[in-house]
């Protein structure tokens, strides 16, 4: 196992619409648990494949070290995820992401999801989640079309956002 290069805001990876995966095999799995293991040494809750520049449709989800956490979280890995079904009621929460650190904003997004997609093995799953979970998924899931939840707030809001990445960015050089 290792731990991957998370990419960041910026690089075109972020914006292609991934592949879907067709084989579940050894490397799939191995690169799960990268994925897995990227995420916790970054301290987040939620990684999709682009994220460390790989263009295809993976997402790993872990909560449990969120304060908003349930107590039956347990750690995610969804092959092929979509939203099959999406309450029609929104819910604002703050959110942030690991290709964009520094930056946090309130994001509106349905409060219920279902989602189908496959396991590592490639069995069937489907996941009816709301609060923090349905969140999570859907965050993650936006990552695999190229979207960014600085995509889903007010223009005004957005471009606040990225002049603070901008400053963050020159501070980091
Ligand atoms: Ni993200």
């Amino acid at each position: 196992m290792s731990v991957r290069e998370i990419v960041m805001m910026g690089d075109p990876v972020l914006r292609e619409v991934a592949e879907e995966v067709d084989a579940f095999d050894d490397a799939l799995r191995a690169l799960v648990r990268d994925m897995f293991e990227t995420m916790y040494h970054a301290d987040g809750i939620g990684l999709a494949a682009p994220q460390i520049g790989i263009s295809s449709r993976i997402l790993v989800i872990d909560l449990r070290r969120d304060d908003d956490h349930d107590d039956d979280d347990e750690p995610i890995a969804l092959v092929n995820p979509r939203v099959a079904w999406q309450s029609t009621a929104v819910e604002k929460q703050t959110e942030g992401c690991l290709s964009i650190p520094g930056l946090e904003e309130v994001v509106e997004r349905p409060g219920e999801v279902r989602v189908e997609a496959q396991d590592p093995d490639g069995n069937p799953v489907s996941i009816a989640a709301d609060k923090l979970l349905a969140r999570a998924l859907q965050h993650e899931i936006d990552h695999l079309d190229g979207v960014l939840f600085l995509d889903r707030v007010s223009p005004l809001k957005r471009r606040m956002l990225l002049k603070k990445w901008k400053k963050l960015e020159s501070e980091e050089a």
